[in-house]
């Protein structure tokens, strides 16, 4: 399980798995599964953006609605506002194979378990208690276009999520869908238009000023950013970062571009066909990517400067369906590094460093062994690979790198996207 010692967490992720199941012949018959999201273990910190990156189809929208229960699991729990004794038991009593290695539980750990689940898994809540949870967590769609209703005036857009819920008079409704209005740098009289008459980024801040309207404390950010152009996307990712100083937010942010989530983000979750490979913090994760799947998007992101060049990691092969994942490490069919136990053992994702997890069989752990104690000093067993030695500290996407934010695990004062110094 990814999580950072000592912090005060949110939620709790468990083994979470989501099977979508494929039907197919005359009888509509289950002939197999998707496996969008299968065995992940994470917690997340309040306050704090962990970064979510994979390729396209590796589960990390349905990961993401999972976490507001969106979707039901096809099997483990999301525990939200867990007291920081029971996560420890909880992660004492171990989680799934790829969270990492657990214990055989004993009966009296079972019913501990049983009752911790009943009473903080998202997935068991009912009545008061899941709308009260649906009210604290809220999730930003990619997509600024079908997110919002045509018919619907701005203003009842944005009002929407407390009339369902039931907050407030009407008059504090509208008060509220005024204030965030010009939050997101929109005017008051936006609040009597229709979504058809804005433009991508502007509807991307109406969805943003309903996502927060119930003042959430957690949000999904899911692509909220990748169908805008570059300069829209900085104001964004900005009115995001200001947000979430103003309204103690913590956020899950989703995205394909590795150079934007490294500006958002504090701690960072790789993710490959449905399970995290690999998860640190942002500044670990660039300076020293473990996992080579990590390393190869690393190295496929552009460097602005002719000057400096970095060799690329060509991953063979092409993406391995979610349906048939491979055996053992689910890389194993296009890894650069490859070795004989890969196809055969699955790799647990496990601390070679502080703070620092892993998936991978050329970091086997301490003692060597799956799930050891989390390894604080220098890397045992480390295999240099020959990509990582070509691979140099990823300059920022804009033209020049700001200053460093404070690297004490919450974002509290990060600097402005960089290219919002150009606008
Ligand atoms: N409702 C569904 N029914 C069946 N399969 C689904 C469903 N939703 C997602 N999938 C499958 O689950 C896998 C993961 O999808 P998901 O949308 O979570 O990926 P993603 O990482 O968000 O991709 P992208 O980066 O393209 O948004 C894909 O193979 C997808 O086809
Ligand atoms: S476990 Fe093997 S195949 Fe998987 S990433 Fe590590 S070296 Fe590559
Ligand atoms: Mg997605």
């Amino acid at each position: 399980m990814v999580y950072v010692e000592g912090a005060d967490e949110l939620l709790l992720v468990e083994d979470l798995h989501k099977w979508f199941p494929i039907r197919g012949g005359v009888f509509s018959s289950h002939i197999g599964d998707v496996r969008a999201v299968d065995g992940v273990s994470f917690s997340l910190a309040r306050g704090e953006t962990v970064g979510l990156v994979g390729e396209s189809g590796c589960g990390k929208t349905t990961l993401g609605r999972l976490l507001l229960r969106l979707v039901e699991p096809t099997g483990g729990n999301v525990y939200y506002r867990l007291p920081k004794a029971e996560s420890d038991r909880i992660r004492a009593a171990g989680v799934g194979p790829n969270g990492g290695a657990g214990t055989a539980a004993s009966p009296e750990t079972d019913r501990e378990l049983q009752r911790l689940r009943q009473e903080y898994s998202i997935y068991r809540f009912s009545g008061k208690r899941l709308k009260e949870m649906r009210r604290h967590m809220s999730i930003v769609f990619q997509d600024p276009f079908s997110s919002l209703s045509p018919r619907m005036l701005v203003r009842d857009i944005i009002t929407e999520p407390l009339a369902i819920q039931g907050l407030g008079t009407r008059q504090e409704r509208y008060e509220r869908a005024a204030e965030l209005i010009q939050a997101v740098g929109l005017n008051p009289d936006h609040l009597w238009r229709f979504p058809h008459e804005f433009s991508g980024g502007q509807r991307q801040r109406i969805g943003i000023a309903r996502a927060l309207a119930p003042h959430p404390e957690f949000v999904v950010l899911d692509e909220p950013t990748s169908a805008l152009d570059v300069s829209v996307q900085a104001q964004i990712l900005n009115i995001l970062r200001r947000l979430q100083r103003d309204e103690n937010l913590t956020y899950l942010f989703i995205s394909h571009h590795l150079s934007v989530v490294r500006a958002m983000s504090n701690r960072i979750l790789v993710m490959y066909l449905g399970q995290i490979v690999e998860g640190t913090d942002t500044e670990e994760l660039f300076e020293r990517p473990l996992h080579p799947y990590t390393q190869a998007l690393l190295a496929a992101i552009p460097i602005p400067d002719p000057e400096l060049k970095r060799e690329r990691i060509i991953l063979s092969g092409d993406v391995p369906s979610p349906a048939a994942p491979p055996s053992g490490c689910r890389f194993h069919t296009r890894c650069p590094a490859v070795m004989p136990i890969c196809s055969r053992v699955e790799p647990p994702l496990i601390p070679v460093r502080k703070n620092h997890w892993v998936a991978c069989h050329l970091y086997p752990g301490p003692q060597g062994a799956a799930g050891s104690a989390a390894g604080t000093g220098d890397l045992p067993h480390r295999v240099e690979l020959p990509a990582v030695a070509a691979l140099r500290p990823i300059p920022f996407a804009g033209a020049e790198k700001p200053e460093e934010p404070p690297r004490d695990h919450l974002p509290t004062d990060n600097p402005p996207f960089p290219a919002a110094a150009a606008l």
